[in-house]
């Protein structure tokens, strides 16, 4: 067995050992978007600092925490706190709880993000759900020896977000009166936001948001043949008329603010699943 084999199955024991999880549905939770864990019935946490292998969030604002419990009735694994590539893990070890939780039975993943928008039709605290991504400005999670026993070599990335979940998605929004807009993020690997040129380019190429996560687990996911479903909250403009400089908490602010439907999105959307 390969290295990454055998850490993901030692991994996976360790937290089947504590918890005993039958959880199909697999959440992870951005940027200043951890309050949803208020609304999960948790049975089980277990910090990352006690998880082998798994490596460590440095950021503000992530709770880095693995919870278990029930959200709207439904069995659930959550990520509170995601380990992202700008922290100088490599895109392996972004990825490396993805499959984790592939391991210990989760079949449909639910990301969630902070991202800015260059799309100009879109406000701050706006939801996009992501039909679509570009991964060109990161590092694939893929690179390297195929792990055969998750995946095939070269898999298919033409419908990465499980357009049953979307249209889902979209009914629970429009039922709730709630504005989701559909889209595409582009990732980038950060740390800093963009500069004008580089939002520019980014909406050249065709996307309405660029964040700085989601789509290397979204690629692992597909890759082990989970379905995934994400969504990000509009914590910024990138383009925009008047002088444009972007903080991290402006970031955390705003994705605060907006998390109360986030939190309603994903709690109705666990119970169909
Ligand atoms: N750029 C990149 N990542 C982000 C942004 C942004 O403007 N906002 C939140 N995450």
């Amino acid at each position: 067995m390969s290295d990454l084999m055998t850490q993901l199955k030692e991994t996976a024991a360790y937290i089947q050992s504590k918890v005993n999880t039958t959880a199909k549905v697999g959440i992870v939770l951005g940027s200043g978007l951890g309050n949803l864990a208020d609304v999960i019935k948790v049975e089980h946490a277990i910090a990352y600092t006690d998880i082998p292998h798994f490596p460590v969030s440095t950021v503000k604002g992530h709770g880095g925490k693995l919870l278990f419990g029930e959200l709207g009735g439904t069995k659930v694994i959550v990520m509170s706190g995601r380990f992202h590539f700008y922290e100088g893990y490599d895109a392996t070890q972004v990825v490396f709880p993805i499959r984790v939780m592939k391991l210990l039975g989760v079949e449909t993943l639910l990301l969630s993000n902070a991202a800015g928008a260059v799309n100009a039709n879109y406000k701050v605290g706006d939801l996009m759900i992501l039909k679509d991504h570009i991964s060109f400005f990161t590092a694939n999670p893929l690179l390297g020896k195929n792990e055969e026993a998750l995946g095939t070599r070269f898999p298919d990335m033409s419908e990465p977000y499980n357009p049953e979940l979307i249209k889902k998605a979209l009914a629970i929004a429009k039922a709730n009166n709630i504005l989701v807009h559909q889209g595409i993020y582009t990732a980038v690997t950060g740390p800093t936001f963009e500069t004008h040129a580089e939002y520019q380019l980014i909406k050249i190429v065709g996307s309405d948001v660029v964040g700085m996560s989601t789509v290397q687990e979204t690629i692992a996911a597909v890759h082990c043949g989970m379905k995934v479903f994400a969504v990000s909250v509009i914590t910024d403009m990138g383009i925009r008329e008047q002088h444009n400089i972007i903080t991290h908490e402006e970031v955390l602010q705003a994705a605060k603010d907006a998390e109360p439907k986030l939190t309603l999105l994903f709690t109705e959307l666990a119970k169909v699943v």
